[in-house]
């Protein structure tokens, strides 16, 4: 359930008309619902409880803007981070640093000392020689750093090939296979503590399945490590959980995946962690854009609107389906291609859709655009960088700023080499 309704004839979100947005800040804008990110977070967290203790830290990659993070971190979201970059937004955020778990596979030398002197709680090693770097980085700095390791368990999850993670030919974590012996040894270095397990096997998962056969694999090596000698205090289960993009999309909400974790977690004994991203803040943001002409097709007219693939990279990375409504509809419907003004094929929305019709100078949104969405934004095509807005109740706010391409320019030189 999201907050982006019809209300007398146009889309609101919650309490406030799109189109008043639309008009003060431009287009293209994304536009966030904080009671739905919280309405999300709340509901994640129910749905995981019946597992018992429980830690669930937000994955910012899914949508980093401070003001999304600092929503979370009131609902006791820790974070789950993957560069520098994302822990500094996650601090400033308001979540505390022992709440923030470093994940993945190119951790950086300078990474790891930035984290360890910020205090995070728990890193997550993808590699054994991570991990004896992590250690040697830590020891020299006379810490030891609290750590699980990241295994790969060889399950399919069964979602697009670009965002699965949990094969063996992908590069995150270890082996399954090999777990016990790498674990083994890192636990003997001095610079490290290390206190369990960590997995991800994909994103948008629409069946459970997969998680599962994954899960079962865990709970087996964390009875060996057991058997071995090791205290095993906390699992990380990862994200993945999928969203509804579209029709027919049946998502396993949280209740039924916390049901499942529940039961095959039962004797694990641990505490367990998760790392949610696009379940939380998919369908808390829309994108609105608005129309600059419709171009007849030889089959079908294209819908050029003022968003592209720079602004929302999903369809053009993974044919990804997001939902295309008008913001003031009239109940006419027509087929259309939706296409932006980049110069390539590649920034198409939508082909031979049935879409609300929709003419120049019409506002529309792109539904479930909340994660993955402003965060994979770039300056292709020296176009603007997408502004964000965040509405709670009856009040709005910019909360990303445009960032006009042409500011890129003071950024770059023609040095004197060059010249004359
Ligand atoms: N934890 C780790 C280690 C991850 O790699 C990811 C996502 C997550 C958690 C959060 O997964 P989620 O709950 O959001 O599924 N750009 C792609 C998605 C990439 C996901 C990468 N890793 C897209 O737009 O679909």
């Amino acid at each position: 359930m999201d907050h982006f309704e019809l209300k007398n004839g146009e889309l609101y979100c919650e309490d406030v008309r799109l189109a008043e947005i639309a008009e003060s800040v431009g287009t293209p804008v994304y536009v966030y619902s904080r009671a739905t990110l919280e309405r999300h977070a709340d509901t994640f967290r129910a749905g995981v409880a019946a597992a018992g203790d429980v830690h669930v830290a937000y994955a910012v990659k899914a949508n980093p803007n401070l003001a999304v993070i600092h929503v979370l971190a009131g609902r006791g979201c820790g974070a789950d981070v993957v560069s520098e970059g994302e822990m500094v937004r996650a601090l400033a955020g308001g979540v505390p640093p022992e709440e923030i778990v470093f994940s993945g596979v190119g951790k950086s030398a300078r990474e790891m000392v930035a984290a360890l002197d910020a205090g995070i709680g728990q890193f997550n090693i993808e590699s054994e020689v991570e991990g004896e770097e992590l250690s040697a980085v830590a020891a020299a700095r006379g810490k030891r750093a609290v750590a699980v390791l990241r295994i790969n368990p060889d399950v399919d999850a069964r979602t697009h090939a670009k965002i699965s993670t949990g094969k063996s030919e992908n590069k995150f974590g270890v082996p399954i296979s090999d777990a016990q012996a790498i674990y083994g040894r890192l636990a003997a270095l001095p610079g490290l503590a290390m206190r369990g397990i960590a997995l991800h096997i994909g994103s948008q998962l629409l069946t459970l399945d997969p998680l599962e056969e994954a899960f079962v694999k865990v709970g087996e090596l964390v009875a060996a490590l057991r058997a071995d000698g090791h205290v095993i205090t906390h699992v990380d289960l990862g994200g993945g959980l999928g969203v509804r993009y579209k029709e027919g999309d049946d998502p396993r909400w949280p209740d039924e995946y916390g049901a499942m974790v529940a039961r095959v977690t039962a004797d694990w004994g641990v505490t367990l962690m998760f790392e949610p991203g696009r379940v939380i803040a998919a369908n808390a943001g829309v994108l609105v854009t608005r129309v600059i002409r419709v171009k007849p097709g030889v089959e079908a007219p294209f819908v050029i609107v003022d968003a592209a693939m720079n602004d929302l990279a999903r369809p053009a990375l993974y044919d990804a389906w997001h939902d295309f409504e008008a913001v003031h509809p009239t109940g006419k419907r027509f087929v259309a291609n939706i296409v932006g003004p980049v110069c390539e094929t590649g920034d198409t929305f939508a082909m031979h859709r049935d879409i609300d019709v929709v003419a120049a100078g019409d506002l529309a949104i792109f539904r479930s655009a909340g994660a993955y969405g402003a965060t994979m934004a770039s300056f292709y095509n020296s176009r603007d960088m997408v502004p964000e807005v965040m509405v709670s109740g009856s009040e709005w706010a910019v909360v990303a700023d445009r960032i006009p391409a042409a500011a890129t320019v003071a950024a770059e030189r023609v040095p004197d080499f060059l010249k004359g």
